[in-house]
């Protein structure tokens, strides 16, 4: 890589930087404002304003980190490819935001609760299951244990598809009344899977 374009590839990453840190920032600016004046910032229900923030949040930037290799492939956006561990970081850091409002504000880090819920709310038990594959991706996500795992790297990372589909089941069995949202992250999940199909099934007719 030479310099010129070493010095667009940081830019690159600076400015990802930013654009994700904007729905924290603007989360910050709410929370201030909910401190300095209460229901002003977050409405009638801080805590439920701060889980369902992060949560679309986690899964807006968990369907980015899983649309990488398409665009990739799809627009020849090759630059994208070096920014994906950024991408997933960052939806693993909102995801723990998401967990750690539920844990502590909702649950108040009480084990029973946080257990019974585990057991007896299905939806629960699959964000949990979401948050488990995103762990392990986000913590063998580093050279030393991409060197290690050597083949079985892309196997661990295959977990991606785990986590956004029981990430949507989490959703889709929490919310009652699904409407266009729920759809246009449906739709997005469905178009990536059959785009992976399609160019699988292309490399092994190439070989
Ligand atoms: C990849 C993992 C996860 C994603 C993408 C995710 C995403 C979401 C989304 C989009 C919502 C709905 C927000 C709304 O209705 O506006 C939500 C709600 C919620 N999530 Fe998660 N979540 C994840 C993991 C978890 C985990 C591990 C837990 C708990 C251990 C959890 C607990 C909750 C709770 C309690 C709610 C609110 C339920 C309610 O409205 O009654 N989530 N989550």
């Amino acid at each position: 890589m030479n310099g010129a374009s070493l010095l667009t590839a940081r830019r690159r990453k600076t400015i990802l930087w930013i654009v994700l840190s904007m729905p924290l920032l603007w989360l910050a600016a709410l929370v201030i404002q909910e401190l300095r004046q209460p229901n002003s910032g977050l409405g009638p229900e801080p805590t439920e304003a701060l889980l369902h923030y992060l949560g679309e949040w986690s899964l807006i930037l968990l369907l980015l980190a899983f649309s990488v290799s398409p665009l990739r492939r799809r627009l020849n956006w090759a630059w994208l490819g070096q920014h994906r561990r950024l991408i997933g970081l960052f939806a693993f850091a909102y995801v723990c935001l998401h967990v750690l409002v539920y844990a502590g504000l909702y649950a108040q880090f009480q084990l029973t609760e946080l257990l019974d819920d585990f057991v007896h709310r299905p939806y629960i038990t699959a964000g949990i299951g979401a948050f488990i594959a995103l762990s392990l991706m986000a913590l063998t996500s580093t050279r030393g244990w991409r060197r290690r795992l050597k083949e079985n790297w892309r196997r661990v990372h295959r977990l991606i598809y785990v986590a956004s589909f029981l990430a949507l089941v989490h959703l889709l069995w929490l919310r009652k009344d699904p409407g266009l949202a729920e759809a246009i992250y449906l739709l997005i999940f469905f178009v990536l899977i059959i785009e992976r199909m399609f160019s699988h099934w292309q490399r092994r007719r190439s070989i």
